[in-house]
Order: C-alpha cells, then sequence, then structure tokens
C-alpha cells in the first residue's frame, strides 16, 4: 500500500513540476513544497530591506518615476523631502518645495495636513510627486481634493500607494497606517476628484515580488522578469510598494455657474437643460469646488446626475451654491442679476 501511494505521490509531483506559467496551475502534493529559508515565523528583514538595497516597492516606484520623468518640471512639490524631485526633475524644476505634517521635519517648506490644508494656495504647482503617503491618510478623497486644487492646470500628479505590504511601523506610530488599495479602490478613488479621461493607474507586482517584498528582500535578489512579470491578482504597487501608480493629467480651469435669478428661466425643464449644459461642458470643469449649484437643492436626479457626470462625491454637489447657466454657454452672476432685475 505504501508503495502504491509513493507511486502516486511520485506521479502527481511529475506533473506539478511539469507545469509551465501557460499551463494552469497544479497544486502540488502536500508536503512537496519545500519552503527552505522561508519556514519563519519572523521575516527575514521588517524594515523592507532598505538596509541591504532597493526595496521592491522602490523598484516598481523609480521605474514608474522614470517612465514619467518629463512631467516632473516647473514648480514641484514633494512629501517629506525632494529626493525623486532632484534625481527625476534635474535641470526641468525650477523650484522645490517639500511638504510634511509635522512643522518640525528637517527640511520641510510646507506644513500641512492634506486633509485640511485651505492655506495652500490653489494652482500652484506643476507637478506633485506624491510617492507612499495615501495610505497614511484616513480622509484619503479629502487629501486628493487638495492635491486637485493645488495643482496647476495641465499639472500632474504622480502618485504611488501599496498593495499588498507590512506595515510600515515607523510611519503607523506616527500617524497612522490606514490603507492598502487595489487598481480597482485606486481608480475609482483618483477619478472621483480627477476627470476621468485624465487618470491612468498601473499595478506591479507578482506572487514572487510580493513574497519577497514581505520578507524584506530586496530587488537585487530577483531577476528583473521576475520583477517586471505582473499578476493582476498579486498587486504589490501601484508604482508603489508594489502597487499602484497613478499619473493625473489636469485640464484648464472652467467655471459654469448657474444663479439663481437665472434658474427662474429654466425651471420648467430644469433638470433637462441643467443635465444637457453640462454634458456640453463637463470635460472643461476644472474641480468640483467650481460648480456652485443651489437653483435646485431638491432636485435629486439633477444631484445624482451631476455626481455621476462629475465624477464626484455627492456630498460636493450638495456643498454647492449657485450656479449660473443659459441655454447655451456660461453666463456669469452679474449678468444672471441683470437679467433677473429685467
Ligand atoms: C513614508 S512617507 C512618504 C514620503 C516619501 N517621499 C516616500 O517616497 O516614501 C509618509 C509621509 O506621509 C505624510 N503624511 C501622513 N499623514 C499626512 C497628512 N494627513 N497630510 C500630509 N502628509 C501626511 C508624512 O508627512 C510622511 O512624510
Amino acid at each position: 500500500m505504501k508503495a502504491v501511494l509513493r507511486a502516486f505521490q511520485h506521479y502527481t509531483t511529475r506533473l506539478w513540476r511539469r507545469g509551465s506559467p501557460s499551463s494552469p496551475p497544479r497544486h502540488p502534493p502536500v508536503g512537496l513544497v519545500r519552503f527552505g529559508s522561508l519556514r519563519r515565523l519572523q521575516p527575514i528583514g521588517r524594515i523592507f530591506g532598505s538596509e541591504w538595497g532597493q526595496c521592491i516597492d522602490r523598484y516598481y516606484i523609480e521605474s514608474f518615476l522614470a517612465r514619467h520623468a518629463a512631467d516632473i518640471h516647473g514648480h514641484v512639490l514633494e512629501v517629506a523631502d525632494n529626493t525623486y524631485t532632484r534625481q527625476f526633475g534635474g535641470t526641468r524644476v525650477q523650484q522645490s518645495d517639500v511638504l510634511h505634517v509635522s512643522p518640525q521635519h528637517p527640511g520641510a517648506t510646507i506644513t500641512a495636513d492634506l486633509t485640511c490644508a485651505d492655506h495652500l494656495q490653489s494652482e500652484t504647482f506643476d507637478c506633485v510627486i506624491f510617492t507612499q503617503t495615501l495610505q497614511f491618510i484616513y480622509d484619503v478623497r479629502a487629501a486628493l481634493r487638495t492635491l486637485y486644487r493645488i495643482l496647476k492646470p495641465g499639472g500632474v500628479l504622480l502618485a504611488t500607494g501599496n498593495g499588498i505590504s507590512q506595515i510600515a511601523r515607523w510611519d503607523m506610530d506616527h500617524w497612522g497606517e490606514y490603507w492598502r488599495f487595489t487598481s480597482l479602490s485606486a481608480h475609482k478613488l483618483f477619478t472621483e476628484v480627477f476627470p476621468v479621461s485624465h487618470v491612468a493607474v498601473q499595478a506591479h507586482g507578482n506572487v514572487l515580488a510580493a513574497m519577497a517584498f514581505l520578507h524584506g528582500l530586496v530587488s537585487e535578489e530577483l531577476r528583473q522578469e521576475e520583477l517586471d512579470y505582473f499578476d493582476p491578482d498579486y498587486e504589490v504597487t501601484g508604482a508603489s510598494r508594489p502597487g499602484l501608480s497613478l499619473n493625473q493629467r489636469v485640464p484648464q480651469a472652467f467655471a459654469l455657474l448657474l444663479t439663481e435669478a437665472n434658474a427662474l428661466h429654466i425651471r420648467d425643464n430644469a433638470a433637462v437643460a441643467c443635465i444637457e449644459i453640462l454634458q456640453r461642458c463637463v470635460h472643461e470643469l476644472r474641480r468640483a469646488d467650481d460648480l456652485v449649484l443651489k437653483p435646485f437643492p431638491g432636485d435629486i436626479v439633477v444631484r445624482r446626475t451631476l455626481t455621476r457626470l462629475l465624477q464626484i462625491g455627492t456630498d460636493q454637489v450638495l456643498r454647492a451654491e449657485s450656479v449660473v447657466c443659459n441655454d447655451s454657454s456660461r453666463w456669469h452672476a452679474h449678468q444672471a442679476e441683470q437679467q433677473g432685475d429685467d
């Protein structure tokens, strides 16, 4: 009986070994996998391998920034230090700023919590390098709205975030580590704030890269083809701790205004008129804050449509105060007021 079992195991082992990346994976017979150095309860390294070489996530992050180096120019903002601004922006950078949440941080030129940063001037930066920060911010939507607001028209946000990863203990203890992202959640979050056609999300990683990353092994220990192979079920970074790369391109600013005075003209057909105008203008809208909506506060059809068209949160539509439009283009408030006086 034992001999039969051994023969069966031998046969299934051969079948398993014959498996190639193109054929469906076979599960190995129990006991066949050799764990070797990986049969351990403590990771090989706890701080992402930074003391031995290039962290696995940094391989993806730096490849991502190298591919988008041309976007790093003019006035550039980076979080915590300006290493990547200098490394990838070079002489294209005219002004470099460093943002940190703590006023004591050496080298920071701007102190801000991005979730409540009204003191930061709008339309200031040509590029924001926002690597490995989103997972440390609980209210990611508020932070993304700030990033959108402080970018100049045509500016670019280069952001990365974690997929499969250990906790970054130091950051966890200082400001908290809240999130892991998939390419899907990242895309959804970014397109709630940025125009959908301007958002590109790429994920990176595979089971080997994920496992190496979790153990704090470094990119030098893997072959390039092993790092570059992408398995969509193992997103390590979006060009980040192996994970998510987000490249946002922002269109020209445009404000669509509708005043209450003007609303009188289109009240009967309010929803239709509003939606038609928005459909024509929506690609020009720079940000939700430019849209102010009051005339039909109770109209949930309009509100729902605006939310969908603008890819923003319902709360932003509800915050809106007044919108000006006429049947062909935008009106300004004073024109609408005159019209209302007539
Ligand atoms: C691991 S560092 C990332 C920056 C670094 N350049 C990099 O590539 O790894 C995490 C950063 O998140 C920032 N951070 C945490 N909460 C924040 C918040 N609410 N607003 C702005 N920055 C925040 C901290 O200042 C910290 O420097």
